[in-house]
């Protein structure tokens, strides 16, 4: 039921910040008598021993599942100590690259079908590793084969291109990050603040929804160009990386994810005045780096569209002119799901002003149940 919207896809991004109450709905817990605040995960609670002692932590997924888990590394590593590694499924089972027994295996699946996803975990499990779920669906392959795991519980996503999953993903991934580091004093205060910013998190997506005309209108720019760069670090690299997978598979547009550190090492041969650039750029520990990217895209008179903090449009568009988009500002680690939604609305808008199938793209499944 598409209720009041058009399409499933404009429907599921505008539920996200119902869908991000439902996800942390009884997970993150703030005040009582010593007014401590920790976070509970009653599918790992038992073997949050065990994914501390590992070795290693390494997630498993594909497309869209494997960007929200190169959105939520950055603050696992920080939190755990543990080295963190993210593999595309098929990649994994092609290098048949190593796992080990000491090993955390991650599975991130929205569908918990996803072929090549189910045949790592296999995988993983004759390796002798831990192997963790995370999906939206109870019941399904992945929930039923792992040891442990969390539901995301964002609700059915019906529609092709993944979106409230995305940003649940991330959500349930940063609240794994806060139960596995719960016993260093050292990040408490860190913890703390993340899980303020969690329980904000669904206000801020629904203040960022309201650039929904401001997106259109920049679709409407867009309409008739034949490529789209996304550039993005730090945290926001996923952010670029998902931001460019929704324009190509729902707008049929040639996008490609960038990460701004590797802009001098190839990408910038492509800029000209023509070519449009989308260049995260919101307020984190590279902000300067991302200035100075910006910078050196307007030498090269790139055409440029830069997401930044709210308030903050002066400092980010240095040395030219440039659209903007304005975002609220939340925790660093929790950025990213503020931050693609904008995008997705532009995914969105585009796909139907160029008049494509916006539920359903091209030559695309929902599940992609074979190899
Ligand atoms: C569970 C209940 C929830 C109830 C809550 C109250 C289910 C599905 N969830 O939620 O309805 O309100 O307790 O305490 O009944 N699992 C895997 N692999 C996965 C995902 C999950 O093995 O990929 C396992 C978990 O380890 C756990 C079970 O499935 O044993 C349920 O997981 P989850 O729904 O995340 O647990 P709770 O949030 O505790
Ligand atoms: C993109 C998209 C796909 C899926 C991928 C994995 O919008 O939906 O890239 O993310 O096929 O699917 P799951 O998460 O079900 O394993």
């Amino acid at each position: 039921n598409k209720g009041k919207y058009e399409h499933y896809m404009q429907k599921e991004i505008h539920e996200q910040p119902e869908s991000l109450t439902t996800t942390m709905r009884g997970r993150l817990i703030r005040g009582g008598s010593c007014k401590s605040m920790s976070v509970l995960l009653g599918g790992i609670k038992d073997h949050l021993k065990t994914i501390r002692r590992s070795r290693r932590i390494v997630f498993i997924g594909c497309g869209t599942s494997y960007n929200a888990a190169l959105a939520a590394r950055p603050i696992l590593e920080e939190l755990s100590g543990i080295p963190v590694s993210v593999e595309i499924a098929s990649d994994l089972l092609d290098r048949q690259g190593p796992i080990y027994r000491e090993d955390t295996a991650i599975f991130v699946s929205q569908s918990g079908e996803t072929a090549d996803t189910l045949q790592a975990l296999e995988y993983a499990l004759e390796n002798g590793a831990l192997c963790v779920g995370i999906t939206n669906t109870v019941g399904s392959a992945i929930a039923r084969h792992t040891h442990c795991g969390v539901h995301i519980n964002a609700g059915c996503e019906i529609g092709v291109a993944s979106t409230k999953a995305y940003t649940s993903q991330i959500v349930v991934m940063a609240m794994l990050a806060l139960a596995i580091g719960d016993n260093t004093l050292s990040s408490q205060a860190r913890r703390e603040a993340i899980i303020d910013g969690l329980f904000d998190l669904p206000s801020k997506v629904k203040e960022v929804l309201k650039l929904d005309q401001e997106m259109k209108n920049l679709a409407q720019l867009l309409i008739a160009e034949q490529s789209l760069l996304v550039f993005g670090r730090g945290y926001n690299y996923a952010t670029a990386l998902e931001g460019a997978l929704k324009v190509k598979e729902v707008a049929l547009m040639h996008s490609e994810g960038i990460l701004a550190g590797e802009m001098k090492h190839g990408p910038l041969a492509l800029v000209d005045e023509t070519l449009p650039i989308v260049v995260v750029a919101t307020q984190d520990a590279c902000f300067s780096k991302q200035q100075s990217v910006i910078q050196q895209l307007h030498a090269r008179k790139g055409r440029l569209i830069v997401m930044c903090t709210k308030g903050d449009a002066a400092s980010a568009c240095v040395g030219g002119s440039c659209r903007v988009i304005e975002v609220p500002q939340v925790e660093d680690c929790l950025q990213p799901v503020i931050n693609i939604v904008p995008l997705q609305l532009l995914a969105y808008h585009l796909t139907v002003l160029r008049g494509y199938n916006v539920d359903q793209p091209r030559n695309l499944a929902k599940s992609v149940t074979t190899q």
